[in-house]
């Protein structure tokens, strides 16, 4: 007997067809935002001056080489600084980094005002408070639509995981709450 269930495709609410529909975007990042995700802070120093961009598309990728991945938009002006830096730090943000992390991924001038940061003696910059620092150097770059799939080797880390870590799901920031086990 077969194991698959009756066909019965009548999801609520329906499927929508992404071809011809102009809300297609929308619908898209609503998708995406139902995957709960970590935020990081990609970040190094350009003419004298820390430069960050934040992502939450961050992935773990290989042990052994030890890579990281992260997502960047084609058409971030933040990216054409950081891709030429000889390193860039990886801060893992935590839950106290909730209240800084928009203005850290605006354009203001001043969005690191309030906030700590390290910077190794190879230029790769860190936010303080974060669950793991990762010191990185740029691997490879792959197109990938409208984004581009950044690889990066760690050369160095330190964690915190003890630090609360902030999750970024349906366009909010949470942290995470521990429910006790069932039974
Ligand atoms: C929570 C959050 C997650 C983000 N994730 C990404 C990401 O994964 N990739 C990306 O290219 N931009 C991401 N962004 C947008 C960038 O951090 C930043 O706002 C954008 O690069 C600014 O444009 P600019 O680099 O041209 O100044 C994210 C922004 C926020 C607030």
């Amino acid at each position: 007997m077969s194991r698959i269930p009756e066909v019965n495709l009548v999801p609520d609410p329906p499927f929508q067809s992404l071809k011809g529909l102009e809300e297609e975007t929308k619908l898209l990042r609503t998708a995406f935002g139902c995957f709960p995700t970590g935020v990081v802070a990609v970040s190094g120093v350009a003419n004298d001056e820390p430069v960050c961009l934040i992502a939450s598309s961050f992935v773990a990728v290989s042990i052994d080489p030890a890579l990281v991945a992260f997502c960047v938009q084609w058409s971030s002006h933040t990216w054409d600084i950081l891709k030429v830096l000889p390193r860039l730090g990886i801060s893992v943000l935590g839950y106290q980094h909730n209240e800084s992390v928009r203005r850290l991924a605006s354009r203001a001038e001043d969005k690191f005002e309030q906030l700590n940061l390290s910077i190794s003696p190879e230029g790769a910059v860190f936010i303080d408070g974060a669950t793991a620092w990762l010191d990185c150097t740029l691997e490879n770059v792959l197109p990938a639509g409208d984004h581009g799939i950044v690889l990066l080797r760690i050369n160095a880390l330190t964690t915190r995981p003890m630090e609360e870590p902030l999750v970024f799901h349906g366009s909010a920031f949470r942290n995470l709450e521990s429910k006790p086990a069932d039974g």
